[in-house]
């Protein structure tokens, strides 16, 4: 009998064919191997739509070569595509909303607004999400400075730090404004007074990029340096929701974001919070919640938002020891735990999902697993999907 098939779906970042991930599917593609599991790398733009066939990307092991191969569609799909503005996302929108009979490992979530919304609305979540607005103009960012010393704005739909401001309002009441344009690069810190908050943001296009207003932690370190933490959570090989790993990361001198692509780098986790949290026998206790708290969420964001094989949260914590969720990625980077040390973390980071697919294989094969094609939000996500205005879910 022929193996089964996960194909990878994914968005060239170019008009040369330039693939973000490269070297990680020719690990997974590796490691699939082994487990009995075939893999195909393509995008939307590799999909024959009159044939139903596609130009694939293959790794050939032996050779070590990558080659095109027309194919099948396969037995499942591992959706990897990032949010970007152009229209290759749009084909992307286009081929989920046709294709979605198809057997997904993951369905795509929402913008970081919509998943604070969501999350809010359950008591167990609360005590972690920092407040949070939408950052419509001036005087929503000023409201909030009033309540918060620190805060934190941010594009909903923004990834890899770019485009964040930090405003902490100093003891003076003038505010403190650091952070990073839209390419990443780090702007000069400015002490303003409060009055010219409105002037200063004028240059950031509140009205036209949607941002968010969050409760800011602090989190710098002796040194200097912010810091916060990667955890991994992933469905393993018998559908069951598992802890891969979490990885301190720890910014560059200057940056307001920790984020690997910042120039940040990957510490363990308790080394980092041995030195940070006030009462140091704590730590153990905090790393069960933000495990358990980690777990949860992605239980109930799938039960929200339709099937998912995995997720990264950013997550903070303060002296005290109080977790609180930054930011909840559906389409995590394995790194953070090669530079961490964690060899079996990372190894496991790229296995499970291959084993998830394979579950799941064996649960269709068997007529057991759940058809969550539709799920709750499933004709607005369509429609959503459609109109080219809404870039809400990656
Ligand atoms: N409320 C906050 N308080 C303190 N630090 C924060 C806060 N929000 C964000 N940060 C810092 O900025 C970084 C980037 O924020 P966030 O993860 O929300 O944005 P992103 O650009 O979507 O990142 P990603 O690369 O994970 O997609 C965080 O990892 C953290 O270091
Ligand atoms: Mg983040």
């Amino acid at each position: 009998m022929p193996q089964p098939v996960l194909g990878i779906l994914t968005l060239y970042l170019n008009e040369n064919g330039m693939l973000e991930e490269r070297d990680i599917y020719r690990k997974m593609t590796i490691a699939g191997r082994k487990l009995g599991l075939d893999i195909i790398i393509f995008t939307p733009q590799d999909v024959n739509y009159k044939q139903n066939r596609i130009h694939a990307l293959i790794y050939n092991e032996a050779s070590k070569k990558w080659s095109r191969k027309w194919t099948a569609f396969p037995h499942m799909i591992f959706d990897r595509c990032r949010i970007q503005r152009t229209y290759r996302f749009d084909q992307l929108l286009q081929f989920r909303s046709r294709y979605s009979h198809l057997n997904f490992l993951n369905r795509p979530l929402r913008n970081k607004w919509t998943i604070h919304r969501t999350l809010m609305k359950d008591s167990r979540f609360k005590s972690y999400l920092p407040a949070a607005h939408i950052a419509e103009n001036a005087q929503v960012v000023s409201e909030m400075l009033r309540k918060h010393p620190l805060i934190y704005l941010k594009p909903i739909n923004g990834t890899g730090g770019r485009g964040i401001l930090r405003i902490e309002r100093k003891k003076s009441g003038n505010l403190l404004i650091q952070g990073r344009d839209q390419a990443r690069r780090i702007i000069s810190p400015q002490k303003i007074n409060s009055a010219s908050l409105s002037g200063y943001l004028s240059a950031w296009d509140l009205k036209g990029t949607r941002y968010i207003a969050q409760q800011g932690i602090h989190l710098k370190l002796p040194s200097g340096r912010v810091h916060d933490y990667r955890m991994l959570v992933q469905k393993n090989g018998e559908g069951v929701w598992s802890v891969t790993g979490c990885a301190g990361r720890v910014g560059p001198a200057g940056s307001v974001t920790s984020n690997l692509h910042g120039g940040g780098h990957a510490v363990p986790m308790t080394e980092l919070l041995q030195q940070w949290v006030s009462d140091a026998s704590l730590v153990k206790e905090i790393e069960v919640d933000a495990e358990q708290f980690s777990i949860n969420v992605a239980k109930h964001l799938e039960q929200v938002y339709g099937r998912l094989c995995e997720l990264a949260l950013d997550l903070a914590i303060d002296r005290k020891g109080q977790i609180w969720l930054l930011e909840v990625n559906p389409k995590p980077a394995r790194e953070v735990f090669a530079q961490a040390g964690e060899k079996e973390a990372y190894h496991q980071a790229i296995i499970k999902p291959l084993e998830y697919a394979l579950w799941l294989y064996r649960q269709k094969r068997n007529g057991k697993a759940k058809n969550t094609n539709n799920n709750n939000n499933s004709s607005l996500t369509n429609m959503d999907a459609l109109s080219k205005s809404t870039i809400d879910s990656a």
